[in-house]
């Protein structure tokens, strides 16, 4: 079933869904940062049909949902300073902590790990469909499993329709990339497995220190073992191959974007910033200008939309314009990385 919430929740039909829920059901709902397929994380049997309906590997573990923070000491242990000043800062939002779990979290959900991903959403959906279950809800960003995430309904409705329950239609999501996971070390610094809109300058305020693991902005072994499974994982790519142009000079930028369209003899689709539609003589349907150069918030709501807009078009290869790995900055570089499987131009 679809719901249309964009204009304000219904609640007749929040009762629906949370029923589903209840009932080991999974339903699509929105979050600030993107979509989630969502169970109630402590039914293993509800939680497996997420991981059928996207494809995914048994071993990638799911982030747990709670609607508020007096929820924390049902399914984790005590947390410790540190990981109380980054509840405290940054929860609810788009982090999420690793912490040790309690044995009522079912093994599928932690993939076996003695560790379990927690996060608190601030949308008001989320937060209506968490509460009002009643239930911790376990969910992984909607997609299958290696594409892009869904950042509105009308992207992922193909792919997922008739594998889930219910979809509630939240519009378009706030924030547009996955939040920032992060784990504290033995040291009690947090390192940051996967970067999002909490940057690493706003953990380091807070903290005084922070890492960035190594396996944030280089290329991981699916064999290799990782602090979290979800980095050795394909990821956020659409079917065509995507080559990342990363030049500081804006001329270097046009020469190597100009010398690929020749090369793939204009069967290419360029994600860019609107300044340089102009210098590049495409068709319409070739140049999606994805935001001014320089304004991240823009390029991180619109980039897995416009990945899924650049395969309808069939290319050879999506070309696209990176951005400086500065605050959020960071994190699209990360997830445009994996989705050019490192094929980079850096000058
Ligand atoms: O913004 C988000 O985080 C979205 C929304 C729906 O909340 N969710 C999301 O979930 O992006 P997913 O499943 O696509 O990504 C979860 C990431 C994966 O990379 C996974 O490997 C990692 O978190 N993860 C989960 N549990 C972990 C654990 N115990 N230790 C280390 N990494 C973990
Ligand atoms: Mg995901």
């Amino acid at each position: 079933m679809y719901y249309n919430w964009k204009e304000a929740t219904n609640t007749e039909e929040l009762k629906v869904i949370c029923n589903l829920i209840r009932n080991g059901e999974i339903v699509i709902f929105p979050t600030e940062t993107v979509y989630g397929i969502g169970a109630n994380a402590l039914d293993a049997n509800a939680v497996g049909k997420i991981f059928i309906a996207k494809g995914r590997p048994s071993d990638n573990p799911l982030i747990v949902h709670l609607a508020d923070k007096g929820k924390l000491g049902e399914i984790v242990e005590e947390p410790n300073e540190v990981e109380q000043k980054l509840i405290d800062a940054f929860m609810p939002g788009p982090f999420t902590l690793i912490l040790k779990r309690k044995p009522i979290i079912p093994d599928i959900v932690t993939a076996g790990l003695d560790t379990v991903a927690i996060r608190i959403p601030n949308n008001v959906i989320a937060r209506g469909i968490i509460t009002y279950s009643g239930v911790p809800i376990a969910a992984p960003s909607a997609n299958v499993s290696g594409k892009p995430s869904g950042t509105n309904i009308e992207d992922i409705r193909k792919e997922l329709e008739g594998k889930v329950s219910a979809i509630v239609d939240g519009g378009e999501t706030e924030i547009g990339l996955e939040s920032t996971v992060v784990k504290v070390n033995e040291q009690g610094i947090p390192v940051i497995l996967r970067p999002g809109k909490v940057t690493p300058e706003d953990i380091e305020r807070l903290i005084g220190k922070v890492i960035i693991d190594n396996n944030v902005l280089q290329k991981v072994d699916e064999k290799e073992v990782v602090e979290s499974p979800g980095m050795k994982y394909k990821h956020y790519s659409p079917e065509a191959k995507c080559k990342l142009i990363c030049c500081q000079d804006d001329l270097d930028e046009i020469f190597y974007i100009k010398k690929y369209i020749k090369e793939y003899q204009g069967n290419v689709v360029v994600i860019g910033f609107e300044e340089h539609k102009e210098k590049l003589f495409l068709e319409d349907e070739r140049f999606i200008a994805i935001c001014n150069k320089g304004d991240l918030e823009k390029y991180a709501k619109n980039i897995y939309s416009a990945l899924r807009q650049a395969d309808k078009v069939n290319p050879k290869m999506i070309i696209i314009e990176g951005v400086k790995k500065q605050g959020i900055g960071y994190a699209i570089m990360n997830r445009l990385l994996r989705t050019c499987e490192y094929d980079i131009i850096e000058k």
